[in-house]
């Protein structure tokens, strides 16, 4: 047992997608969130600035004590290497090796759909996770980077037309590959699941990174005698870099719980 936090990080508002599912089945886990709100978006910067971001990130969470580190982000998971994180001292997991995992493994015809950032399909981390499974399996990535700043401006809504087109221009290319299967590779998108869902016509099977995750990290504390002893009661704190109420806002509205008073403002640019 180990009553510790869980520390989750993102560039900003889209780990809240991981956050979401572990209070679901880790109810009783207490959670630090830090989303570097002045730093977004990570996914069109360079290779080396994502990686210094993100090691200040890991950084502040493991100041605070945390159990084990998420990197609730595509674009850091697409990068950071296992040497990235091998001296950070707990158990640290990112997004693509649990997504591969579930599509290599729900995907009837090995023909895989990857969305992300520029820097998470570039760095073809996914196609190498699933092929690492999957050896047979085709897939297909596309950078949708205009996703990730309509997300954090609130453009979220199933009716917002602004982010339909925009989905349409990204996702209508799939319909030619013949794709069963398609991974949301970035933490932001399933807050825009509704209009992915319907410009796809429902025609393939989602992977969230969010949801398999979660379980994953919920197996890996189980299995390494790191749960919390408490069954419920769990709490989260949150810490951004900038835009405060905008954040606390829409992570209410997300999460379906008031978080006043639980968001504060922090500088991790040392
Ligand atoms: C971004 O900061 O560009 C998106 C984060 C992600 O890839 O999940």
């Amino acid at each position: 047992m180990d009553k510790r936090p869980i520390g989750v990080f993102d560039s900003g508002l889209g780990g809240l997608t991981v956050v979401k599912e572990l209070r679901k089945i880790l109810p009783g886990e207490d959670i630090i969130y830090f989303g570097d709100t002045g730093r977004v978006p990570y996914g069109t910067r360079s290779r080396e600035t994502i990686r210094r971001y993100a090691a200040q990130d890991i950084h502040f969470l493991c100041s605070h004590d945390v159990k084990m580190v998420v990197a609730a982000c595509g674009t850091v998971s697409s990068v950071l290497t296992d040497k990235d994180v091998q001296d950070i001292g707990v158990p640290y997991t990112g997004v693509v090796r649990p997504a591969a995992q579930e599509a290599a493994s729900l995907s009837q015809n090995g023909k895989i759909g990857v969305i992300g950032t520029t820097a998470t399909v570039h760095s073809g981390a996914y196609g190498k996770a699933i092929r690492g499974i999957r050896p047979d399996a085709a897939v297909v990535g596309r950078d949708c980077p205009l996703f990730v700043p309509l997300v954090e401006n609130g453009q979220v809504g199933r009716d917002n037309e602004i982010t339909r087109l925009t989905a349409k221009m990204y996702l209508e290319p799939f319909f030619k590959e013949n794709i069963d299967t398609l991974i949301l590779g970035c933490t932001h998108y399933p807050i825009i699941y509704d209009i992915i869902a319907d410009v796809m016509q429902y025609a393939v099977v989602f992977v969230d990174p969010g949801q398999v995750t979660a379980r994953y990290v919920s197996s890996y504390l189980m299995q390494n005698g790191l749960s919390s002893e408490k069954a419920q009661g769990g709490t989260c704190h949150y810490y951004v870099s900038d835009q405060l109420d905008t954040f606390a806002d829409v992570a209410g509205i997300f999460l379906g719980e008031n978080v006043d008073g639980k968001v504060e403002y922090v500088s991790v640019d040392t």
